[in-house]
């Protein structure tokens, strides 16, 4: 019998619904799927508070570990390890982060082929680079990637999910969807479990992540990575603002998260419209470039 494990943290519930959905005919067709959810010593309250939501921001960035609760695997070596993690800051969130920092990854992954699962608003590209690079580090193999994502428009997503991570609210309102990845995209994941199956059964992954891609795995839109890219630059420079005078005046860094919580929304919603059109004209302009790096990026 096959066995997989899975590794993920979610704070809502809604990446564990995407991979219960991909999961749920793998254990039918009888392979034994063993969970692993990462836990944080310190857990994130869900709704978040503005200065909660913020002040997580530098050590989202930096790539800064946090204690977790000491989580034992069943029981491997695994035929296939699913690493389920959703995007903070552009970044892997800080309780997977935390984990793939961790000895114990090393142990876990040595030679195993590793499944990303990404469930996020629409920006995981970076992310996506440091996580396939650190797994291949402790020993792992990545052999595909599947995101699921919310396919409403940068603009109308960010109003649903501001509501959502501040309200705990994620039903549809005025002319607004309900937040984050829709019910049918969620249940849609279990298309994938066939594929996942053939390749279990061979133990060959050669060509798995193509054979994902022809079914909508993982999409990138030239305007978006560009905005991503832009986005990381001004991430690492917000950061150095908020702890530039943390170290002599603690209190500082609060005052500071505070003025970047209004900084960050006004950015985004009054500069992000510009940036979407000057974003556009470029992937116009350097469309060859930009589909030739879009492809390297989904290439496994
Ligand atoms: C602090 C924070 C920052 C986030 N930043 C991003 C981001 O940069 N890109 C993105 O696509 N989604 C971002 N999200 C959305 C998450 O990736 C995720 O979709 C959402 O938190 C629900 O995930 P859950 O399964 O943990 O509940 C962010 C969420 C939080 C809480």
């Amino acid at each position: 019998m096959a066995k997989i494990l899975v590794i993920h943290y979610s704070q809502t519930g809604q990446l564990t619904a995407v991979l219960k959905a991909m999961c749920a005919p793998l254990e039918q067709a009888g392979v034994r799927v063993d969970q692993m959810p990462i836990t944080p010593v310190t857990p994130y309250a869900f709704p978040w508070t503005r200065m909660r939501f913020f002040g997580v921001f530098p050590e989202a960035v930096n790539g800064d570990p946090v204690p977790l609760r000491a989580a034992d695997p069943p029981g491997g070596p695994y035929d296939l390890i699913i690493l389920g993690y959703t995007i903070w800051y552009l970044n892997p969130s800080i309780p997977i982060n935390s984990f793939l920092k961790q000895a114990q990854g090393a142990a876990l992954f040595q030679h195993t082929p590793v499944l990303t699962v990404i469930g996020a608003r629409n920006m995981w590209v970076h992310a996506q680079q440091k996580v396939r690079a650190r797994i291949s580090a402790l020993g792992g193999r990545p052999v595909g990637n599947i995101v699921a994502e919310d396919r409403s428009a940068n603009m109308v997503s960010l109003v649903t999910i501001i509501r959502w991570m501040f309200w705990g609210r994620k039903d549809a309102f005025l002319f607004f969807p309900p937040a984050g990845i829709r019910e049918a995209d969620i249940a849609a994941n279990a298309r994938f479990a066939p594929i996942i199956l053939d390749h279990l059964r061979t133990g060959d992954w050669q060509g798995f992540n193509e054979r994902l891609l022809e079914l909508g795995s993982a999409r990138i839109k030239p305007a978006l990575l560009i905005l991503e890219k832009r986005a990381l630059v001004l991430f690492g420079k917000y950061r150095s603002f908020i702890l530039a005078k943390a170290e002599r005046d603690p209190r500082s860094r609060d005052r500071r998260v505070a003025i970047f919580s209004i900084v960050l929304p006004i950015g985004a919603f009054i500069l992000s419209p510009i940036t979407v059109l000057s974003t556009f004209l470029l992937s116009l302009f350097k469309r060859r470039a930009i589909e030739r790096e879009v492809g390297e990026l989904l290439r496994y």
